[in-house]
């Protein structure tokens, strides 16, 4: 039986991406495996009134099972309800979805918002690709990102040894060709908490940190001009906050030379047609370093709930600081 995601509370992008392109905004997309990421998820958003996209990868599926998230989306919709937020803007979006197929079944069961990732296809098959998923989903309402340029790093299990930038004299023809909504570009983003090798940094003479280099935003620049106002979408996200890999190494984790995209290029980006950044690592890397504190300060606990509490306070914290400091979209849900 088919379902759709309006009766189930959630909201397609299209509005809420057309409000942050003009604001100059980002929208935080957030993925999430688990009811405390989920929990905090929420609660950061219900406390900034801000939109929030709900990411579910193919990890995620394999992980914690693609019905039991579905419904843990919809209970995420009561949820907000609950805690103060009349009318919650929120997307139930599928993340790098690699066929046909997966696409058709999440529209079919309540996703508000699919991505069809053909990136690591040849130009016109992503095309086709993309293409088809968007006859099925406007069908329904069910808004489509698409990516052209391909990340370097894995981008679930696309392998590629290096980063190929979006190349901007293509935007127009692949955006017209497919009719997607959004489009996912390549712009020296990466996926994971190592989004830079060594020999590709500078390195900080005080601290000894690695210094990643700029994104492309000459790249960023000539593709708005192509597209104006068209929603664009950044991957790999993650600004891997150093303290939280400093708590992990100091309490028992090894995580040398972890590094991410510094704050202020990703609040750049958000002021430009990038209405969707994705966020999934630093995430990881706030449960990880709070559990790893926690245990290392209790170890007579092991009861999950006193653990899992000051992760879901740590991701929350995260979550709140992305929303206010980096991608402006606080205040943005009223
Ligand atoms: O796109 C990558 C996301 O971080 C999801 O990764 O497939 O390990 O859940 P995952
Ligand atoms: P990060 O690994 O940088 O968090 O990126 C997440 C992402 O792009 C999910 O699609
Ligand atoms: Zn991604």
């Amino acid at each position: 039986m088919k379902v759709s995601y309006k009766d189930l509370g959630l909201v397609n992008t299209r509005a809420m991406f057309a409000k942050a392109v003009k604001g100059g905004y980002a929208i935080p997309a957030f993925n999430f495996n688990n009811m405390e990421q989920l929990q905090a998820i929420i609660q950061a958003a219900v406390e900034t009134k801000s939109p929030v996209i709900l990411q579910v990868s193919k990890g995620a599926r394999n992980y914690a099972n693609q019905t039991l998230l579905r419904y843990m989306a919809q209970g995420a919709v009561e949820y907000a309800k609950e805690l103060g937020w009349k009318k919650p803007q929120i997307v139930l979006h599928l993340d790098h979805g690699d066929s046909y197929e997966l696409c058709k079944s999440c529209v079919d069961f309540g996703f508000s918002s699919v991505m069809i990732d053909g990136s690591s296809l040849p130009y016109e098959e992503n095309i086709a690709l993309t293409k088809k998923v968007v006859k099925y989903a406007h069908k329904y309402d069910v808004t489509v990102e698409a990516e052209l340029g391909v990340l370097a790093g894995v981008e679930d299990e696309v392998a590629s040894e290096e980063s190929h930038y979006t190349k901007p004299e293509e935007v127009i023809d692949f955006v017209k060709k497919t009719g997607c909504d959004s489009l996912a570009i390549s712009i020296g983003t990466s996926h994971g908490a190592y989004k830079f090798k060594p020999e590709q940094c500078t390195r900080d003479p005080q601290t000894g940190r690695l210094v990643p280099p700029p994104l492309a935003f000459d790249v960023l620049k000539a593709i708005e001009k192509k597209l104006p106002g068209f929603p664009i979408v950044l991957h790999g996200s993650s600004s891997v906050p150093q303290e939280y890999v400093d708590i992990i190494n100091s309490n028992g984790g090894n995580l040398p030379d972890a590094v991410g995209i510094p704050e202020e290029q990703l609040r750049k980006a958000a002021k430009s047609a990038v209405c969707k950044i994705n966020i999934d690592s630093d995430s990881r890397l706030a449960m990880t370093a709070a559990i790893r504190k926690y245990f290392n300060e209790h170890p007579e606990q092991f009861d999950p709930r006193q653990y899992l509490k000051p992760a879901r306070e740590e991701m929350k914290k995260m979550y709140i600081h992305k929303i206010v400091n980096v991608l402006g979209s606080n205040g943005k849900a009223r």
